[in-house]
């Protein structure tokens, strides 16, 4: 059955820290021994943002959301759910989606965090879809926002430098499905593999350690993953809806590594200039990568109405995923 509404990603909108360290900065900065070109040549990564004190997920989070608002020219008023992923929570609760609906004044509907680590955009994403669907909610913020500049050990620089901070944000609208003209979200698709938890993982936490911990990755493990099982939900993606490579205009991936973005790129067989890449810039900022890319690829004029985007994730969980949206 066709539901009867479909979910249109109506506005965009990013917000980045304004400290930005180049990787030779931020080795200076913490004492890491590392250097610029073993961070390039294995990651891509060439700078990051750190947040400043007193900056939070939520205060983050709620800056990409008030953008996206404006993008699609809505208002708090229209905002039914604040759906957060983050797996840098301000606090355990109340949630940051809360603390978000807060801060840019929306007084109507609910919120709640999804914790998938890296895949968290795209799981929030999922659910939101399904609500719209089913006509529980008609304007939805959708939002990434991460900080791990506060979870990271720095003096392990096997995951120190890959990190940065940042949030992004979609504004979701239901439109119903005969005005779509096509648009909106086509599918999700969702994976977890939980036997593997342990290879990226935030070693405490408030039910047992009672800290914070910090982020451990076994990272050619999830490098061998993320390879061959982003490769199979892209595919997956594409067959549930009939649609074959030359189909998709824009693959935003994950942003956590440029070779596993390659990777994407050429199972896809789309030239890197069809594919959105931030990480560069940006480095992995988690749930936050997906949205601030599109944030900036609907920005520069790249992302055109009617272009088919495709998204995929993979983080700790296990987790992975993938959507197909069509602006
Ligand atoms: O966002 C969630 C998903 N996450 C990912 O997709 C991350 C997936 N994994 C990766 O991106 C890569 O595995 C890394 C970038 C994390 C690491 O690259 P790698 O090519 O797998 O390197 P490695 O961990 O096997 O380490 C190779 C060498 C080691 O030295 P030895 O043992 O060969 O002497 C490391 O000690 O590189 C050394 N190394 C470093 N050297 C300079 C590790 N980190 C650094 C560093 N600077 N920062």
């Amino acid at each position: 059955m066709t539901a009867a509404f479909r979910s249109v990603i109506a506005g965009t909108g990013g917000y980045l820290p304004e400290r930005s360290l180049s990787n030779a900065e931020l080795a200076a900065w913490k004492g890491i021994e590392t250097s610029d070109a073993w961070i390039i040549e294995r990651t891509g990564i060439r700078r990051r943002h750190i947040a400043a004190e007193g900056e939070t997920a939520s205060s983050m989070g709620a800056a990409a959301a008030l953008a996206a608002l404006a993008e699609a020219g809505a208002s708090p008023a229209e905002v039914d759910a604040v759906i957060v992923a983050t797996a840098t929570p301000d606090s355990a609760f109340p949630s940051t989606a809360a603390r978000i609906q807060g801060r840019i004044g929306a007084t109507r509907g609910f919120a709640f965090d999804v914790a998938a680590a890296c895949t968290g955009f795209v799981y929030a994403l999922s659910i939101a879809d399904a609500m719209m669907r089913a006509g529980q909610a008609r304007g939805v913020l959708v939002i990434g926002t991460e900080i791990y500049s506060r979870i990271l050990d720095w003096t392990d620089r096997g995951t120190c430098v890959l990190f940065g901070d940042g949030a992004g944000a979609v504004f979701l609208r239901a439109v119903p499905t005969a005005e779509a003209g096509g648009r909106g979200l086509l599918s999700t698709h969702l994976h977890a593999d939980g036997s593997h938890a342990d290879i990226l993982v935030v070693d405490g936490g408030a039910g047992s350690t009672g800290g914070t911990g910090v982020v451990r990755m076994s990272g050619r493990e999830v490098f061998k993953h993320a390879v061959t099982k982003l490769a199979a939900v892209v595919d997956e993606a594409l067959a549930a809806n009939g649609l074959g490579h030359g189909d998709v205009a824009w693959l935003v991936p994950h942003q956590a590594n440029l070779r596993i973005i390659e990777a994407m790129g050429k199972k896809l067989h789309l030239p890197l200039d069809r594919v959105v890449v931030t990480v560069d810039r940006h480095a992995n900022t988690s749930a936050a990568s997906i949205p601030l890319a599109l944030a900036e690829a609907r920005r520069d004029g790249r992302i055109r109405s009617g272009d088919l985007v495709l998204m995929e994730a993979i983080g700790g969980g296990l987790t992975w995923g993938a959507a197909l949206a069509r602006f």
